[in-house]
């Protein structure tokens, strides 16, 4: 797959955005000092994915002519970004995707990358609601690969951007989603309060080959 076909598509997207999306064994460029301490203490594959994250979000920064900046890690692993972006990292196995956008444009963004046929039936008990097993239920093959790849990948994408505005935890089922073959939407289903405080998002998801991309944004 030709996988700037992916930073064409989510650039168009989200208007005034950067997007790089790369081979994880290619975005491996030094890491600045203060990203540099925590990769120590991490396994290979942990440190190769969080300095392409790191790579792509610094290559990102170059394509809307901002300096090159450290992202450190926050307290729940959040990137915490410059001042004036918001942005999101997401890896699969061998893939790494980092959107950034200016924060005047954006309140929030998540995004998130996943392998076709990365959710597994025995995973739907632990991700989807009783309702949305039913829906994926009547699905089969490839349909139900991708319908259960882009409602894992939305909830994930949906987490990353509501995380930096509320700073609270949300579980799978705190939330629903409903997958069509052209469109993706997703409700707050728990009690959470959050619901109150969080602007009025869109998301939108992307399919090739082997490649489910999802993302969660709201503009100003
Ligand atoms: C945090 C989480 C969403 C990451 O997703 P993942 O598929 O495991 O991994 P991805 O590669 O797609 O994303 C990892 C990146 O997410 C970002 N991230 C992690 N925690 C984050 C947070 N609290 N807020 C925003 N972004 C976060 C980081 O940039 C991280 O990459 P890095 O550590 O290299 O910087 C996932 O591990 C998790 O905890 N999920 C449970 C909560 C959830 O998804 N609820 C769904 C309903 S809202």
């Amino acid at each position: 797959m030709k996988q700037n076909d992916i930073e064409d598509i989510i650039e168009d997207r989200f208007h005034g955005s950067a997007c790089v999306c790369g081979a994880i064994s290619t975005l491996q460029y030094p890491l600045l000092p203060e990203e540099d301490e925590y990769v120590q203490k991490c396994v290979l594959k942990r440190r190769m994915e969080f300095t392409a994250g790191r790579t792509a979000a610094r290559m990102a920064m170059k394509k809307l002519d901002i300096a090159p900046t450290a992202i450190p890690r926050g307290e729940k692993n959040n990137p915490i970004w410059p001042w004036t972006l918001i942005g999101s990292i997401s890896h699969c196995d061998n893939t790494c995707l980092c959107v950034i956008a200016d924060k005047t444009k954006y309140s929030s963004i998540g995004v998130d990358i996943e392998e076709l046929h990365r959710v597994q039936l025995e995973l739907f008990p632990s991700i989807f609601s009783n309702d949305e097993i039913t829906v994926l239920n009547k699905l089969q093959n490839e349909d139900l690969a991708f319908h259960a790849t882009a409602g894992f990948s939305i909830k994930e994408a949906f987490y990353k951007f509501q995380y930096p505005i509320t700073r609270q935890w949300l579980g799978f089922k705190d939330v629903e989603v409903v997958v069509s073959s052209d469109k993706i939407s997703l409700e707050i289903v728990s009690k959470a309060k959050i619901k109150n405080i969080l602007p009025k998002y869109d998301c939108f998801f992307y399919s090739r080959n082997n490649l489910v991309v999802t993302g969660v944004f709201a503009c100003r």
